[in-house]
């Protein structure tokens, strides 16, 4: 391993059947004005909602509720809940959700004492937070983002067509995050399979490059093949616990900055299947599906050596009487075989795409140079036409 790095994080989890009992001890440490920020009504549903109130009351605070927070959150809905915690002097923010509703709270944390226009100063010129970060907690109900371990959050705005995540340092994480793989089971399928890509593309991202031996790259494999493993475990039985649990701690690890250290990440796909999202709010995890095959395809030649090590140690190819292109398009093969496996979306016309976006997801899609070849933008149109 060849890079230089400082690793840290600072988020405490709590983890299986009995780890909403870390909730009361971690509200110890705060101040009474809890913001509870959830989504569209699935805790209430579940019934978790009951079992949080009943948490925060007993504990003796004083909730601020703010519902409603969407799949890709909005710009709007920022400035809604910063003025929501400013006005009520607000100690901690509890999610309780999936990556949408952490990723907005974390928002929230950094835009409630910032005196200005938060999209502009975090998002468009990615300023860091030099006001007081109002802490966030997280209770994780759908799994893929890793955002209940890392300082992720990604923010919509229809009218500029825009979506970007700004990754905060450790001051943004959540202090603590309680995972229980029992929540998830309520997500539809076709949520969950989308996280399961999610989690995929996220090691992907890091996994596709640099040159040197890296344990990273060998943490990924790892990650890859549970991951796998438990997927086709999970699209079949979604209560199973053992699957559920197992993808619930490799979404953490898959983005918790960890198999990112010592090397650089390349993240092309989502700064395209982000663009993607900006024009259509599909759904995160399958607008990566969508166009991941033809990204991986055309930029193969490129990273040709880790994508034959990617057949072979993820995908268990044999490399017997292959060279190094065949082991590749077989490897890139099996992952298309996983992808119909478990259902994700293979297109971008299943998510709404038409020909007359191409030139603005092409305009809104960010061109970075950490993995295997920088494209251009006439290459991501390319993309966007082999996706269809
Ligand atoms: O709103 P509710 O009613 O809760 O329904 C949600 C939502 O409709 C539902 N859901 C969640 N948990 C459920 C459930 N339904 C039934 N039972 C449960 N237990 O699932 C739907 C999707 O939820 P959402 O939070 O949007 O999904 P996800 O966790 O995939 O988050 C997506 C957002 O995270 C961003 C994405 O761009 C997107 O905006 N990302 C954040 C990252 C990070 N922080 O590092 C990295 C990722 O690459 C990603 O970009
Ligand atoms: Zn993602």
């Amino acid at each position: 391993m060849l890079g230089e790095f400082v690793y840290s994080n600072p988020t405490r989890l709590y983890f299986g059947k009995n780890a909403l009992d870390g909730l009361a001890k971690e509200l110890n440490g705060y101040g009474k004005n809890i913001l509870l920020t959830y989504g569209g009504g699935s805790i209430k549903k579940s019934g978790l909602y009951d079992k949080i109130v009943a948490i925060l009351k007993s504990s003796g605070k004083n909730i601020i509720e703010l519902p409603g927070v969407m799949a890709n959150p909005t710009s709007e809905k920022l400035a809604e809940g910063a003025k929501l915690a400013r006005e009520n002097n607000v100690d901690l923010i509890l999610a309780v959700g999936g990556g949408s509703v952490c990723d907005y709270s974390k928002a929230v944390s950094v835009s409630a004492h910032y005196d200005g226009d938060a999209w502009d100063h975090y998002f468009l010129k990615m300023e860091e937070p030099s006001c007081e970060i109002i802490p966030v907690g997280c209770v994780l109900t759908m799994v893929g983002t890793g955002s209940e371990m890392n300082g992720g959050s990604v923010i919509t705005n229809h009218s500029q067509k825009l979506k970007i995540g700004h990754v905060f340092g450790d001051n943004v994480y959540p202090k603590f995050s309680i995972l229980n793989p029992e929540y998830t089971f309520t997500v539809p399928q076709y949520q969950m399979v989308a996280g399961f890509f999610d989690i995929m593309s996220h090691i992907m991202e890091q996994y596709f490059s640099g040159d040197d031996d890296n344990t990273s790259d060998y943490l990924a494999e790892g990650l890859m093949k549970s991951l796998v493993s438990s997927s086709r475990v999970a699209v079949k039985n979604p209560h199973d616990y053992e699957a559920r649990s197992n993808i619930m701690w490799t979404a953490t690890w898959a983005l918790n900055t960890l198999i990112a250290k010592g090397k650089s990440t390349d993240w092309e796909v989502h700064m395209i299947g982000q663009s993607v999202g900006a024009y259509t709010d599909a759904t995160h995890g399958m607008t990566l599906a969508a166009v991941s095959l033809a990204y991986y395809r055309h930029i193969m030649k490129d990273g040709l050596k880790k994508f034959a090590r990617f057949a072979v140690n993820v995908w268990g190819v044999n490399p017997d009487g292959r060279n190094d292109t065949e082991l590749a398009e077989a490897g890139l093969k099996a992952l298309e075989a996983w992808m119909k496996e478990i259902g994700v979306v293979m297109s971008l016309k299943e998510l709404g795409v038409t020909p007359e976006m191409y030139d603005g997801i092409a305009d809104g899609t960010f061109l970075l140079e950490g993995g295997y070849r920088k494209l251009t933008r006439d290459e991501v149109i390319e993309i966007l036409k082999e996706s269809m």
